[in-house]
């Protein structure tokens, strides 16, 4: 697939047919992410990979922890946010509000329980870093992660990033054995996109360059 397409088609997914991915499908998918730039080549990210039984005990061991603890998806900010980012986080709920009426859903619980479950995807991919990093290298954890949702949308996937389950990270530390020196960055949710699903259908829109962009000449 023709990138610039792959770039425009793609959207996160949040309805996954339980297939499960074959292993060699997935290598693929990590082997073409991994040529992912990272500063001085440091290459700074470390895969795991769930899928299985293990990726159903990991659900719901996260839907359990976010029943007790309540933390939704937010913007996690550190101050106020401007008004003008707030906007557009509305705005994509906004639009998404007529496909959770399809389905009957509550838009919260869909999110949250949906994020917290991978939206019954057979496979999620978790993104770690060392803690001997600087918060510099979160940049190329970025980049990897936006490779990866590239390339499983050209290879026929469909893929959600999930950061609310960081909120829960102890649980998946405990569960995963993940040691104390790993931060779980994002994780990402992999699988064949359920089409018959309305959520599924939903892209999300951006706003015009203009009001991103200020030129220096
Ligand atoms: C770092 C990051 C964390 C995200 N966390 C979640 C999440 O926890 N749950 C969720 O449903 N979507 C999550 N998303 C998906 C975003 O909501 C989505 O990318 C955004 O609305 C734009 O839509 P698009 O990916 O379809 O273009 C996350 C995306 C990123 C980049």
């Amino acid at each position: 697939m023709d990138l610039i397409e792959a770039i425009k088609e793609r959207r996160s997914i949040r309805a996954f047919k339980p297939d499960p991915i074959p292993r060699e499908k997935i290598e693929d998918i990590l082997n073409l992410s991994l040529l992912a730039p990272s500063a001085i080549n440091l290459q700074p990210w470390e895969f795991i990979v769930v899928s299985g039984e293990e990726k159903e005990r990991l659900s719901r061991s996260l839907i359990k922890a976010y029943r007790e603890k309540n933390i939704s998806c937010s913007p996690d900010t550190v101050k106020p946010l401007p008004k003008m980012f707030g906007k557009r986080g509305a705005k994509t709920l906004g639009a998404m509000k007529p496909f959770f009426k399809e389905m009957e859903a509550d838009p919260g619980q869909f999110i949250n329980e949906g994020s917290c479950q991978f939206y019954g995807a057979p496979a999620v991919i978790l993104i770690c870093l060392d803690d001997s990093f600087s918060k510099a290298r979160l940049t190329d954890i970025g980049i990897v992660l936006g490779y990866l949702v590239l390339v499983a949308h050209a290879v026929g996937l469909g893929a959600c990033p999930i950061g609310l389950i960081t909120a829960y990270e102890e649980e998946i530390r405990d569960m995963l054995n993940i040691p104390a020196n790993k931060e779980v960055v994002i994780s990402v949710a992999l699988g064949s996109p359920d089409w018959t699903s309305p959520i599924t259908s939903f892209k999300s829109s951006r706003e015009p360059l203009d009001k991103m962009v200020k030129w220096v000449e």
